[in-house]
């Protein structure tokens, strides 16, 4: 990678350096979401998503399209999904409840993916460690809440059956010049990797309305190459909308990834760990000393407190500005920040683990096998 030119780079695999998001719409080719397109979303929702307000989900392909459809009565379905390499961090939930409030306010289906086959092949686990993960975080993914009879999750290893002569179609329109230019695949690529983006490209053609993909931008890769071939498919190029990442505890360079636990918020994390890791980790824009500190506070922009406080968690305008000012100009220390942000993702946590353990296996047995639109997707195959 060239790291001197932009000082940063992503993938649906790794992000390094600190990323600019106003480079990287540009690199990628999406579009900003601009304030004219954040109140056309608001409106037809009829209320309003922290995380647009906030511009941590801030980039877009189409998602002008997809309010053209709905104005016009066609509709759109969402598709969203998740790689089971490990327990579930904060980051990752991030676009599973941006899709349920798309399914909440426009009352339209939902289907999640679970590539464990694409786990398999880039994470060398075994199938016994995928298949664990997969199941817990099926439940993490049952507890956001989605209409059970209007959301489909399936396992790639389980549902490729029905899927199987479709993706052959889209992987007929890939070859191997367009995933090494897009991916970086070259001759040491085992050729599951090969064929994995036939996959993960193919849910978007589950249903003949718009796709709309609320997910990271790291994947992003992914839907360049399902516009480019939706149009030889006689279908609708996918519409995205996208999520920054969330950096891991020890600062902005990089993302949270379940492959370093230490430096992550994980979803099964207890009170303890949460406050010894963000108390211990958490790096800080505060000042080496408390004098010096108090003179010229700290400098909000690198602060993982603040920023998680700002990005994930304070709602209300008027609190995370005075949070700001305050410890921007050093009235406050990095502790008090910190503390508040162990409440906050104790209280979040608390209630996501409570709905997983108590609703999480019967739910997602519902949406995999039991649900409307899950009986109805087994009991077809694929067509494209
Ligand atoms: P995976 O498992 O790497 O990530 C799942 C989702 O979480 C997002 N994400 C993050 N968001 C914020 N901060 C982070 N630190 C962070 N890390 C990951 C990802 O962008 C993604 O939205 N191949 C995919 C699974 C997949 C998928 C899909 C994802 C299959 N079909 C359709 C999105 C849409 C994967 O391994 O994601």
């Amino acid at each position: 990678m060239d790291m001197e030119k932009d000082d940063f780079e992503v993938t649906p695999w790794d992000v390094e350096g600190n990323v600019d998001y106003r480079k990287l719409i540009e690199k990628f080719g999406t579009e900003r979401l601009t304030e004219n397109l954040k109140e056309r979303i608001h409106e037809n929702a009829g209320s309003k998503n922290f995380y647009i307000n906030r511009d941590f989900v801030f980039s877009h392909r189409d998602m002008d399209k997809v309010l053209d459809d709905y104005e016009e009565g066609d509709g759109f379905f969402l598709y969203t999904g998740v790689g089971p390499s490990g327990p579930m961090h904060i980051g990752h939930i991030i676009s599973f409840k941006m899709t349920k409030w798309f399914q909440e306010n426009f009352d339209v289906n939902v289907y999640i993916q679970f590539p464990d086959d694409e786990k398999y092949w880039t994470r060398g686990k075994k199938y016994d460690d995928v298949e664990r993960f997969a199941q817990d975080n099926l439940k993490d993914v049952a507890a956001v809440g989605f209409d059970p009879d209007k959301t489909f999750i399936f396992k790639n290893t389980e549902y490729i059956g029905n899927m199987y002569k479709a993706a052959t179609k889209v992987a007929k329109n890939i070859n191997n010049s367009v995933v090494s230019a897009v991916f970086g695949f070259g001759s040491s690529t085992n050729i599951g990797l090969n064929w994995y983006p036939a996959l993960q490209i193919l849910p978007t053609f589950f249903e003949e309305g718009r796709c709309l993909i609320p997910a990271g931008i790291d994947q992003d890769p992914y839907w360049r190459i399902q516009r480019d071939i939706a149009p030889k498919l006689d279908r609708k190029k996918a519409a995205q909308i996208h999520n920054k990442l969330v950096p891991a505890l020890t600062g902005p360079d990089g993302k949270m990834s379940s492959s370093e636990p230490r430096n992550a918020i994980m979803l099964n994390d207890g009170p303890n760990e949460v406050r010894e890791k963000v108390m211990k980790r958490a790096y800080s824009g505060g000042q080496v000393t408390k004098e010096e500190h108090r003179k010229k506070g700290a400098d909000l922009s690198v602060d993982v407190a603040y920023q998680w406080l700002r990005n994930l968690f304070i709602d209300n305008e008027n609190k995370i500005k005075e949070i700001g000012k305050k410890y921007g100009q050093g009235d406050m220390l990095t502790g008090e920040v910190k503390q508040i942000l162990v409440e906050e993702l104790n209280k979040f946590l608390g209630e996501h683990q409570k709905k997983k353990e108590n609703k999480g296996k019967k739910i997602k047995d519902k949406m995999m096998y039991k649900g409307e639109l899950a009986k109805k997707m087994w009991d077809k195959n694929i067509e494209l």
